[in-house]
């Protein structure tokens, strides 16, 4: 990025605000189909600002080695009883600041450097930070691919009990960017557990699914430790989360440790109480939300495909989640077209699709759609149907479609699934 030294800081100032308004103007009239954002909740929003903002609590609540944090002590402990209770959990930890700090607070602590792993490429679905370049890469190279069905997105089962058998690998990730369907949590655990291996399982994408119990149940099908981020699916504030059952106390002081000392220090405290108030309302909401969120996948698949997209997995009606991987090859594949819907006021990644080669990663040939945002708008599969044709007009015809979009967001201002600032008293 080339810098401007000469620009005057009084000038630079007023352009952080013109930014920022510029920014929250033009997102609120996109459609936005990015598979790993949401919103919060007017609640949730008005809790962020706060003298929470400058502080430190490094620790656990009642031992930090920190004084004046008797305030956020309350909160944190509210909101890790909050996400034990959600998800049936004896043991959470609300401090990794993302989804991808939780996962290094794991990997650094049970994976010695050299062993071997195994977790899906980035082709298969898999996150950067599973990967050899991200942060498991940090303790080993030795990382093994899923071994995949004809489908490209299914995991062989067989195949992969033999391999975990063979390589007894320190750690097994399931659990993925492009997340589809369910994994094969329960067909796993038994050879793991005979194998000495971990499984970590990282919902950061589905968590508010797993949350409302619409997906699957990592941690009773078998998985040692589920990780999420607790900003997608999930609808709270930019953070993420670890949880595990059954009471291993000293694999729990193992993750402990990985997430302080071994991954963050303050852990970024502002954003607790509306992780909190997130947290409630996923408890309050959550089920609701995540049956329409699936359904509007689900509808948004059918409408696409009925224009003449291939749409992945259509043979299992799409997805069980809240996305959808779309090949657009055929019009100049995932980096030209998400380009272009962009430039129409609709936003999404491109994204290599099930079982695409991983070379191509700057232009794939799919495009990774969520409608988790839409939903928590309040938009349905009448709706999704809208989407698919602007999507459709932009993509094949060229159309200008932005008074469209504009339109059809106006129609649903407010978020839903939520509290409002007076419940808050
Ligand atoms: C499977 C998976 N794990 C982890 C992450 C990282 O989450 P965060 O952005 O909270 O660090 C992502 C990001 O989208 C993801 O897809």
């Amino acid at each position: 990025m080339s810098v401007d030294t000469k620009a005057i800081p009084s000038q630079i100032l007023r352009r952080v605000r013109e930014t920022v308004r510029a920014n929250d103007a033009w997102r609120s009239h996109t459609i936005n189909l990015i598979a790993s954002e949401n919103v919060l909740s007017p609640a949730a929003r008005s809790v962020l600002d706060s003298d929470l903002l400058h502080r430190y609590a490094e620790g656990h609540p009642g031992g930090r080695y920190y004084e004046g944090t008797r305030y956020v002590d309350e909160i944190e402990t509210l909101t890790a009883e909050a996400m034990c209770r959600i998800f049936k959990a004896s043991w959470s930890d609300v401090r990794p600041i993302s989804g991808t700090v939780a996962n290094e607070a794991v990997f650094s602590r049970i994976v010695p450097q050299g062993a071997p792993a195994i977790a899906h490429t980035v082709a298969g679905g898999g996150h950067i930070s599973h990967a050899r370049i991200g942060s498991l890469g940090k303790r080993t190279k030795n990382i093994h691919a899923w071994p995949m069905q004809d489908d490209g997105y299914t995991i062989d089962v067989d195949v992969a009990r033999d391999l975990i058998a063979k390589e007894k690998p320190a750690v097994v990730v399931l659990g993925r960017s492009l997340f589809l369907f369910p994994e094969p949590v329960a067909e796993l655990s038994e050879v793991c557990r005979e194998n000495g291996t971990r499984m970590l399982y990282d919902g950061a994408h589905v968590l508010g699914l797993i949350a409302a119990g619409e997906f699957q149940d990592p941690l009773h099908e078998g998985a040692d430790v589920l990780n999420g981020s607790t900003h997608k699916t999930f609808f709270g504030p930019q953070r993420g989360v670890m949880l595990s059952d059954g009471g291993d106390e000293a694999f729990n002081k193992t993750l402990d440790k990985g997430v302080f000392p071994g991954s963050s220090s303050n852990h970024h405290l502002f954003s607790l109480p509306a992780l909190l108030v997130s947290a409630l309302e996923v408890e309050t909401f959550g089920r609701e939300y995540a049956k329409a969120t699936i359904a509007n996948a689900r509808a948004l698949g059918a409408s696409l495909a009925k224009r003449g997209f291939v749409v992945s997995m259509a043979d299992r009606g799409y997805s069980a989640s809240h996305q959808v991987a779309v090949d657009v090859a055929p019009f100049g594949g995932g980096k030209d077209v998400s380009a272009r819907l962009c430039s129409q006021d609709i936003i999404c990644n491109m994204n290599l699709l099930p079982g695409e080669p991983g070379k191509n990663a700057f232009n794939p040939r799919g495009v990774r759609l969520g409608v988790q945002e839409l939903t928590r708008f309040g938009l349905g599969p009448d709706e999704m149907d809208v989407v698919a044709d602007l999507m459709h007009a932009a993509v094949t015809a060229g159309r200008d479609v932005r008074p469209e979009v504009q339109a059809l967001r106006d129609r649903f201002p407010e978020v839903k699934y939520g509290f409002a600032v007076t419940d808050l008293g």
